[in-house]
């Protein structure tokens, strides 16, 4: 009888334990039964977090004067998506990268993952995408002419710079895609195929 009684009672806290999981989980505004409080409690300050450890009690600090965050790009500012901003990138701006087999390999493999599509593989504006009329064609790099003026075949390091930098009408911006040095290595190879034939 006991023993009957006892597995009754275990039963029924179990059945109720169930049902008011699941209620609870029916009701998204309430969090539940929490298992292990601490695993959703970082043991790390969260960023809005007061914090004694600092004489401002805030646990996000100001930056100290001059420190710059990652990936970030001066040459963006420097040289902003305006008609001076290009025309100053045009006069002020060469490719760093020495030119070696390496840098200019790296360039031919970024150019081909990012700018062949629509370029072309040889840079004529004929990519898989312009193939299939999805898109209109770009100025081939050897023959076209740019719609900025001038042959696209005398474009400078700097202006090619930018141009993937900010993008050009329908053409993207890629800065956030690509950092300043694979900018530059493609630049390299661009410079190549405004040569080609
Ligand atoms: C989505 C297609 C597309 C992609 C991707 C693309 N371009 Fe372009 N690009 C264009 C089009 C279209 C133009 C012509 C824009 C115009 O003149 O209005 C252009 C123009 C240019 C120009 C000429 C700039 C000028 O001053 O006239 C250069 C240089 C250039 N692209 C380089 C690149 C490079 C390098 C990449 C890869 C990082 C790239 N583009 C990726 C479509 C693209």
């Amino acid at each position: 009888m006991l023993v009957m009684n006892k597995i009754s009672i275990v039963g029924i806290l179990i059945t109720g334990i169930a049902v008011s999981t699941m209620v609870s989980c029916g009701d998204k505004k309430k969090p539940g039964l929490e298992f292990a409080r601490n695993m959703y409690d970082p043991i790390a300050y969260n960023y809005d977090q007061v914090n004694k450890n600092f004489e401002n009690g805030q646990t996000a600090q100001v930056p100290p004067a001059g420190t710059t965050p990652v990936g970030f790009d001066p040459l963006s500012q420097e040289y902003p998506n305006t008609p001076e901003g290009v025309q100053a990138a045009s006069d002020n701006l060469k490719n760093p990268l020495a030119e070696t087999p390496f840098n200019l390999e790296k360039g031919q493999l970024l150019y081909l993952n990012m700018c062949s599509h629509c370029h072309g593989e040889k840079g004529n504006g004929d990519g898989a995408i312009i193939e299939q009329g999805k898109f209109p064609p770009p100025p081939s790099y050897s023959k076209g002419i740019s719609s900025r003026g001038g042959d696209m075949k005398d474009l400078t390091d700097g202006r090619i710079f930018h141009t993937i930098t900010h993008g050009l009408n329908l053409m993207g911006p890629h800065k956030s895609q690509l950092n300043p040095t694979e900018r530059w290595m493609i630049v390299m190879y661009v410079k190549k195929l405004q040569k080609l034939q």
